[in-house]
């Protein structure tokens, strides 16, 4: 298994869509606006890899004054629990500090709020509705 950064366009980007699709947005039967992922063009892509197959994914999206924001976290139905999605956290963790970012934040989903919490990160604010789910803002300072 490996993580990387990924581009924009790219067969790893398709790849990486079809994931979110399938993990994020089928289950709610919503899918992905075409300007919404071009908008992404300007993101960190990450991505992990088992040879050519895509396990999971999450991207970091500059948000100024040092914040950046960590969003579409996900991974593979049959390999989620493994590990992987730790691994992505510290990577993107890394790299966000890497790039001066001193504050990261997320809209978590009510039911990933634990995952984010194993990591530091608090509730901040009230909950609210994205994507027709309950959600609320998570925040970290990168140390
Ligand atoms: C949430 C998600 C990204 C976590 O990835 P994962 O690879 O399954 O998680 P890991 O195996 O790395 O788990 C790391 C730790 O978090 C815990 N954890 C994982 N998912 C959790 C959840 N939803 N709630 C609470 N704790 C969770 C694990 O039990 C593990 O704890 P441990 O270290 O004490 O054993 C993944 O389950 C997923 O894709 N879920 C569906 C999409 C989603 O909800 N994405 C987040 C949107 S905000």
């Amino acid at each position: 298994m490996g993580l990387k950064q990924i581009d924009h366009s790219s067969k790893e980007y398709d790849q990486m869509v079809t994931l979110r699709f399938e993990i994020m947005r089928k289950p709610l039967g919503l899918t992905f606006a075409p300007e919404e992922l071009a908008k992404e063009k300007d993101d960190i892509l990450i991505a992990s890899f088992d040879d050519d197959e895509i396990l999971g994914c999450c991207i970091l999206s500059d948000m100024k004054n040092g914040c950046v924001r960590l969003r579409q976290m996900a991974v593979q139905k049959n390999m989620q629990g493994k590990g992987i999605g730790e691994s992505m956290m510290m990577f993107a963790e890394t790299l966000a500090r890497d790039k001066g970012f001193k504050t990261m934040t997320m809209h978590a989903r009510d039911t990933a709020i634990g995952f984010y919490e194993k990591f530091g990160y608090k509730v901040k604010g009230a909950e609210f509705t994205e994507i027709n789910i309950p959600h609320h803002i998570m925040e970290k300072r990168l140390l």
